[in-house]
């Protein structure tokens, strides 16, 4: 006999009661809740995850550009939790930011998610509570948002990335505040897979592919690369790109995003594979079979996809500049830092599992990093003085790396930063709210690395 404490026993039998009357309300619902799957290669026996309607990846939202996204999450999970839509510059109280922009939603409980999506592109959902745990636990999933005139295209596949740590049982390791993974680089998996959806298992040489990678690992920088293809990168975190860039190996920091427009260039009865590498080994994610052919000659030329309605930057000389140094971990310098308003010396810190600081500070501020007016632009160099790369994210907006020469990179909306090395970012206010920004490596932002952006309305 199972005991069970009062709280998960009222989680258990309110999400067997209350489910009938949420779906009656007519809002699709999203329920996060413990499910068995099979992450691991077949010959494996299935794990035990956390996913959206119990699957991983969740479920696939997909929608035309400009539409509403409506989505009751149904908390089934016996933590508490909340769903963040990365990369969507939506309406802040949507953002799904437990302490910023919700509480977070009980066991048992639900909430409602109602927001449009301005932009075109590949984005994700995934949990913003307890993340380092709970999208290492699964809980994550891809959206999309359709062009009005999508490119034409045979197959458009969405191909997630992931990086688990399993035992030789298949079963998920519940070391998710190691304290050692989080002072390095992050909880870094033994089992990294790609998902794709569809499952095409078959194409034609001469074919056309949009490929829209999603690296979901919680802290794992994942080289990608791919043979049999030959095309063009077209999107990265979302946002078209001016003009389409030729593919060279890619680097996929968690979260961020990179689509491509490729065709198929290898003879029937050869293969498509889709691959990661780890230094100079290359493990096999995904294969196509060649099955025959698709007219006489590939399409080759690749026209850039239309823009979204996101004013780029022009003109950075007169923005507001607020600097962010990286400080902490492993092999770094800190040696105080404020925490929850107490400056606290290293051992200090690492007792409450705090290792890493944003301009000395570790944690979330009542004040924000900055404060702009709408329309006004931010530029904030990231100065990483510390032995490990970085992925900083923000929250509702893209931003554009401000390159030493002075001109501007692609929108994003993370960027990864070397250790050691300096980034600057800026963008224009043009969504106002509370914008959380924070490193994507989900250990180190559990461990310090948050801190937010205010635009004002
Ligand atoms: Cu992908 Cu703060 O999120
Ligand atoms: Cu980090």
């Amino acid at each position: 006999m199972i005991q069970l404490n009062r709280r998960q026993f009222l989680a258990s039998s309110a999400a067997l009661t209350l489910a009938p009357p949420v779906w009656a309300q007519g809002m699709q619902t999203l329920e996060a809740r413990p499910a068995m799957a099979q992450v691991a290669p077949s010959e494996y026996p299935q794990t035990e995850i956390w996913g959206y309607d119990g699957m991983n990846p969740g479920p696939l939202i997909r929608v035309p550009q400009g539409a509403r996204i409506q989505r009751r999450l149904l908390n089934s999970l016996p933590q508490p939790t909340a769903v963040h839509w990365h990369g969507l510059r939506l309406n802040n109280a949507m953002d799904g930011v437990p302490g910023l922009t919700q509480d977070a939603v009980a066991p048992g409980a639900d909430f409602a998610y109602d927001f449009t999506a301005p932009d075109a592109g590949t984005y994700w959902y995934h949990s913003h509570n307890k993340s380092t745990e709970q999208v290492a636990r699964g809980l994550y999933g891809a959206l999309v948002v359709d062009e009005p005139d999508a490119p034409e295209v045979d197959h458009d596949i969405v191909v997630i990335v992931d990086d688990w740590r399993l035992t030789a049982k298949a079963e998920l390791v519940q070391d998710f505040d190691s304290p050692h993974d989080w002072t390095h680089a992050g909880r870094l998996g033994n089992f990294i897979h790609g998902r794709l959806a569809p499952d095409i298992t078959e194409v034609k040489q001469n074919q056309r592919l949009r490929l829209r990678f999603i690296n979901a690992a919680t802290d794992r920088v994942i080289l990608m690369g791919f043979s049999g293809l030959s095309g063009k990168v077209v999107a990265l975190d979302g946002m078209p790109l001016e003009t389409p860039a030729p593919i060279e190996a890619f680097v996929m920091a968690p979260a961020q995003r990179v689509d491509f427009i490729v065709d198929v260039m290898r003879e029937p009865g050869e293969k498509v594979v889709i691959a990661f590498q780890d230094g100079d080994k290359a493990y096999v994610l995904a294969e196509m079979a060649i099955t025959g052919k698709a007219g006489s000659a590939p399409r080759r030329k690749i026209a850039a996809l239309p823009a979204n309605p996101i004013t780029r930057l022009s003109n950075v000389s007169s923005a507001q500049i607020a600097e962010l140094k990286m400080e902490g971990g492993a092999m770094g310098g800190l040696r105080q830092a404020v925490y929850q308003g107490e400056m606290l010396d290293t051992g200090a810190l690492v007792d409450k599992g705090m290792i890493w600081a944003f301009n000395g500070v570790v944690g979330m501020t009542d004040t924000p990093l900055a404060d702009i007016g709408r329309g006004e632009t931010l530029r904030i160099p990231i100065i990483n003085d510390t032995a490990f790369s970085h992925a900083m994210h923000i929250h509702g907006n893209h931003f554009q790396e401000v390159k030493p020469d002075g001109t501007f990179g692609p929108l994003r909306d993370t960027i990864l930063v070397p250790a050691g090395e300096t980034r600057e970012i800026a963008f224009i206010g043009e969504n106002p709210g509370k914008w959380l920004f924070h490193c994507h490596m989900l250990s180190h932002q559990a461990a310090g690395m948050k801190t937010w952006v205010n635009v004002r309305a």
